[in-house]
C-alpha cells in the first residue's frame, strides 16, 4: 500500500499512529543532525522529520540523498511539532520517519514549484504538468471541477439529460472560422470541428429529447484574448416548448445557485437591459454594472455653439469620473494619450472639472460659458470634486471608445472588485448586423435565431431594425452566455437564409439536413450556452481563462508543451490527398 493517508489530513487526532504517506519532496532543510522534508500531494503538505539519533542509519543516508520533486514513500509515527505552523491543516504535527523509499528521482525542475514561482509564463506552459503541481493552478482546476459538478446536478435535477454530439461535423456558422479535418476516406473533403453543437441540439429537440445539456468542447479559429481560447468549453443547453421567459428563469436559477455556492449570498432577480439601452448607457453589450459611470448624451447641450468638433459629431457623449477633478494636467494628458492609442483610436478627449470650491473649468473654456458648463454638470449629475470626460464622433465608434475608457478607469479606480458579482441579462439583440466588408447582413447571434414575432413583417422592408428573441447573460463585464428562441418553421428559416445572402441551393447544400428535419414536426424550442471557462474564471475572481484550462494554448494558438500545431509527414499528406503549396 502506497499510503494510509494523504498529505493534507493528519492532525493531533492521529498522534502516535503509525502511518504511510507518499508524495513529492517540496523542501528539504538539512541541519546536519536533523533533516526536515515537506512532502506534498494534491491534498496538502506534511512535514517529515529524520533525526540522526532516532532514525536508522540506512534511512538517514537515503534522506540525505533526497532532492526537490523526488517521489517518495515514508512510514513513521505522528508526533507533535515543537514549532507549529498555523497556516496549514497539518501544521501541528510531523512524522518521525522510520522507513523511506525513493519511488522515483527528479531532475531539478526548471522553476520552483511553490505558490510564488520564479517561472515565466512560457516556461510554465512548456512544463504545464509541473505547474499543475503548484497549489494556485491545482486549486483552479479543482474549483472548475466543483462548478462542473454543481451544474451537472442542477441541470439533471431540472430534467435535463446530457447527450454527446459529434466532433467531426460540417461547419456550423457561429461567426468564427472553422478548424477543419481532412477525410482520408473521402479525398478532398473535410470535416469541421464544431464551433458549437447548435444544429445538433436543435435536432435533439426535433428528436423529442425535450431538455438537453452537454459540457462540451467547442472550437473556433479566431484571434485569442484573455477570455478566448481556440478550444473552450460550453455548458450547452436546449429546451422544447418554452418561451424566452422560462429559459431566462431556469438559467438565472442556475447562475444564482452557483453564485450562492461561491459567495454564500442570495442574489436578487437579475437586472435586465435591452441591447439598445446597453449600447446607449455603457457603449457595450456586456456592461460591467458593478460601477456607475453611465453615459450621458450631450448633443443638445453642446451643439450649436462655437466648437466645430462637437457641432459636426453624430454623438457627443461623456461620463462622470467620481472624485477625479483633482487629476493633474499630467494625469489628464496620460488619459488623452490612452484614448489616442490605435487600439482605441479617439482623436482626443474633452474634460470638465467641477472643482471642490464649486468653480467649473474645462478644456473647452474657449467655446463654452460657465453657464453652459454648469448645465452639462447638472445633466451629468456631477458633484463637487467630479471630473466629466467627453468624446465625440460617429455613434458606434465613439460609444466603443468611451466604453473602453470607462472600463480602464473602472480598473484604475479599483471599481471592478473581484469579490463583487453583478449579473444581468441583455435582451432584444438585433437579428442582423450589417457587415461593411462583405456588404451584407450577418446573423448577430446565429442564423437559427428567431426574430421577434411582431418584427417579422419588417424582415423584408427594414431588416436592420428587426429584433431577435436573443439574450446574453453578462457577469462583471463579461459575456458568459448567449442563447435564443429558435426558428422552427421551414418557411421562416428559408427567409432568414435568404436575408443572409444564401441562395436556395446554398442553403440546401449547407443546412438541408435541418430544413428537412423541419418538415417532420419540429417543436418550438430555444436554449442557451454558457462559456464554462469564463464562468469558472469569473466566479473565482479572475478574467484570464487560460489558468482554468488544464492544458491551454498560448496567444499564438500553440500548445508549447506538445509543440502543436506541427507539420505532418509527406506520407500522411499523401494519404489525405493533401498537398502543401510552397510558393
Ligand atoms: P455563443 O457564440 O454566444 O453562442 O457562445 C456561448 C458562450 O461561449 C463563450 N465563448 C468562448 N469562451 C472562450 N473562448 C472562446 N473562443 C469563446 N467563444 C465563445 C462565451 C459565449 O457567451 N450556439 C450558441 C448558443 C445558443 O444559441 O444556444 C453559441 O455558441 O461565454
Amino acid at each position: 500500500m502506497y499510503r494510509t493517508h494523504t498529505n493534507g489530513e493528519l492532525s493531533l487526532a492521529h498522534l502516535h499512529q503509525n502511518v504511510t504517506l507518499s508524495g513529492w519532496v517540496q523542501t528539504i532543510r538539512n541541519k546536519g543532525f536533523v533533516i526536515w522534508v515537506d512532502v506534498r500531494d494534491r491534498y496538502g503538505i506534511t512535514q517529515l522529520v529524520f533525526d540522526k539519533d532516532r532514525t536508522e542509519s540506512y534511512v538517514w543516508e537515503t534522506a540525505e540523498k533526497l532532492g526537490r520533486e523526488f517521489v517518495i514513500q515514508v512510514t513513521g509515527t505522528v508526533i507533535e511539532r515543537s514549532s507549529k505552523n498555523p497556516k496549514i491543516p497539518t501544521g501541528e504535527i510531523e512524522i518521525l520517519v522510520s522507513e523511506l523509499k525513493i519511488l522515483n528521482q527528479s531532475e531539478l525542475p526548471p522553476f520552483t514549484i511553490e505558490d510564488d514561482t520564479d517561472g515565466g509564463e512560457e516556461l510554465r506552459m512548456k512544463y504545464r504538468y509541473l505547474d499543475i503541481r503548484r497549489a494556485p493552478v491545482r486549486d483552479k482546476l479543482i474549483f472548475r471541477h466543483s462548478i462542473a459538478q454543481k451544474i451537472r446536478n442542477y441541470l439533471s435535477d431540472q430534467n435535463f439529460i446530457e447527450v454527446e454530439t459529434p466532433v467531426l461535423i460540417k461547419s456550423t456558422p457561429e461567426g468564427a472560422r472553422d478548424f477543419v479535418v481532412p477525410s482520408r476516406m473521402n479525398p478532398g473533403q473535410f470535416y469541421a470541428l464544431p464551433q458549437s453543437p447548435q444544429t445538433f441540439k436543435q435536432l435533439l429537440m426535433i428528436g423529442g429529447m425535450d431538455r438537453y445539456f452537454q459540457i462540451v468542447k467547442c472550437f473556433r479559429d479566431e484571434d485569442l484574448r484573455a477570455d478566448r481560447q481556440p478550444e473552450f468549453t460550453q455548458i450547452d443547453c436546449e429546451m422544447t416548448f418554452v418561451d424566452q421567459e422560462q429559459i431566462l428563469s431556469i438559467f438565472e436559477g442556475l447562475a444564482k445557485h452557483l453564485l450562492h455556492e461561491v459567495t454564500g449570498k442570495e442574489f436578487e432577480t437579475f437586472p435586465r437591459i435591452t441591447y439598445a439601452d446597453a449600447m446607449a448607457k455603457y457603449g457595450n453589450d456586456k456592461p460591467d454594472i458593478r460601477f456607475g459611470m453611465e453615459f450621458i448624451e450631450l448633443n443638445q447641450l453642446v451643439q450649436g455653439k462655437e466648437f466645430t468638433l462637437f457641432n459636426e459629431a453624430e454623438l457627443v457623449v461623456g461620463f462622470v469620473a467620481k472624485s477625479c477633478a483633482s487629476y493633474t494636467r499630467k494625469q489628464i494628458d496620460e488619459l488623452t494619450e490612452w484614448v489616442k492609442r490605435p487600439q482605441i483610436g479617439a482623436s482626443g478627449l474633452v474634460w470638465i472639472k467641477y472643482q471642490e470650491d464649486g468653480s467649473i473649468t474645462s478644456s473647452v473654456n474657449k467655446f463654452y460659458t460657465e453657464e453652459d458648463l454648469t448645465k452639462i454638470c447638472a445633466k451629468a449629475n456631477a458633484e463637487k470634486g467630479d471630473l466629466i470626460i467627453i468624446l465625440s464622433g460617429k455613434t458606434d465608434k465613439v460609444r466603443t471608445q468611451l466604453s473602453a475608457l470607462r472600463m480602464e478607469l473602472g480598473n484604475r479606480l479599483g471599481l471592478r472588485k473581484i469579490n463583487e458579482f453583478a449579473p444581468l441579462w441583455v435582451l432584444d439583440f438585433p437579428l442582423l448586423e450589417w457587415d461593411e466588408e462583405t456588404n451584407r447582413y450577418h446573423a448577430m447571434h446565429h442564423p437559427f435565431t428567431s426574430p421577434k414575432l411582431e418584427d417579422i413583417p419588417l424582415m423584408e422592408s427594414n431588416p436592420g431594425v428587426v429584433r431577435a428573441n436573443a439574450y446574453d447573460l453578462v457577469l462583471n463585464g463579461n459575456e458568459i452566455g448567449g442563447g435564443s428562441i429558435r426558428i422552427f418553421d421551414r418557411e421562416l428559416q428559408a427567409k432568414m437564409f435568404n436575408l443572409l445572402g444564401f441562395t436556395a441551393e446554398e442553403a440546401e447544400a449547407q443546412f438541408g439536413f435541418l430544413m428537412n428535419a423541419f418538415r417532420y414536426g419540429a417543436p418550438p424550442h430555444g436554449g442557451i450556452a454558457l462559456g464554462f471557462d469564463r464562468l469558472v474564471a469569473i466566479l473565482h475572481g479572475n478574467e484570464v481563462i487560460r489558468d482554468y484550462i488544464a492544458f491551454p494554448k498560448n496567444n499564438s494558438g500553440r500548445d508549447v508543451m506538445i509543440d502543436a500545431p506541427s507539420p505532418i509527414a509527406d506520407t500522411q499528406l499523401d494519404e489525405l490527398s493533401l498537398q502543401i503549396k510552397n510558393n
